[in-house]
């Protein structure tokens, strides 16, 4: 009963703390969205996936969504200005103001740049967040090439709620059927074998780099990403109540 109580009242306390920015780093199939949402779940803040920003805007037919469209399909990443512009409007909504899980982003150098300039604003009282001078966690999701390759290839998910199955590793009950809700299942366009070689490839030219940037500033946590997933997500609760991020 005690037990009882004082997780509960860890609970109330994490969804009512400021808790900045988290960004889940790692190449394609990590683990990335499946973490991003258990985060999201627990602390009462939202996944901002800028790969489910770009798809959204696809579906609608936006400006941006044309613009990007045969880029998503042929897993090349999407041009750095087009991208920070789509992140600013996003993370100045209301349901940002205690902090956000940055899922997909930053992808480049210039990503993260560009992120640092924007903390600092906030920081400087241009923006309505209280938490612009809190560093960025960064979680790093380690997972090796061949086990990402099968995760992606078996990954569906529910159109309506948005959960991530895997037809090899976290199967539903009913096949093809979300357990939440009953929708049935899709495939992204972009999982197809010859895609997610193109999307790796780019992980490692253009976002693997990052890994060494957010080491140099310390502020990176290396999680082995090829393990239960509550367990992962234990280790990131973990280290975003322990790093100092001061
Ligand atoms: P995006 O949507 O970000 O895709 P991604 O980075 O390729 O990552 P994924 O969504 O494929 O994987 P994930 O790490 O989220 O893994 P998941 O949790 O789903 O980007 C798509 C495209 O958009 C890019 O190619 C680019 O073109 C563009 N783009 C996006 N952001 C951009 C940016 N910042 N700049 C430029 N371009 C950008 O899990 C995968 C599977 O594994 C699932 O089936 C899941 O059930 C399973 N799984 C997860 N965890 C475990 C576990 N612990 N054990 C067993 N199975 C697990």
């Amino acid at each position: 009963m005690k037990a009882q109580t004082s997780s509960s009242a860890l609970s109330v306390a994490r969804t009512e703390r400021v808790v900045g920015t988290i960004i889940v780093l790692g190449p394609p199939g990590a683990g990335k969205g499946t973490q991003a949402k258990l985060i999201s779940a627990a602390y009462g803040i939202p996944q901002v996936s800028t790969g489910d920003l770009l798809r959204d805007n696809v579906a609608r037919g936006t400006e941006l969504g044309l613009k990007v469209k045969a880029l998503l399909g042929s897993g090349g990443l999407v041009d750095d200005d087009l991208v920070c512009d789509m992140v600013s409007e996003r993370l100045g909504r209301p349901d940002c103001d205690r902090g956000y899980i940055l899922d997909g982003f930053p992808r480049t150098v210039v990503q993260a740049e560009w992120l640092n300039r924007y903390l600092k604003s906030r920081q400087s009282g241009n923006g309505t967040a209280p938490f612009g001078g809190m560093t960025p966690i960064v979680i790093r999701l380690v997972v090796e090439y061949n086990r990402l390759l099968q995760r992606i290839t078996g990954r569906r998910s529910c159109p309506t709620c948005g959960r991530i199955y895997n037809v090899y590793f976290q199967p539903p009950k009913v096949e093809g059927i979300c357990d939440v809700d009953g929708g049935r299942f899709v495939v992204r366009p972009d999982d197809t074998e010859e895609v997610v070689v193109e999307r790796l490839k780019a992980y490692e030219k253009l976002t693997l780099p990052l890994v060494d940037y957010y080491h140099t500033k310390g502020r990176l946590v290396e999680i082995n990403g090829d393990q239960p997933v509550e367990l992962i997500a234990a280790q990131a609760f973990n280290a975003i109540e322990n790093v100092n991020r001061l």
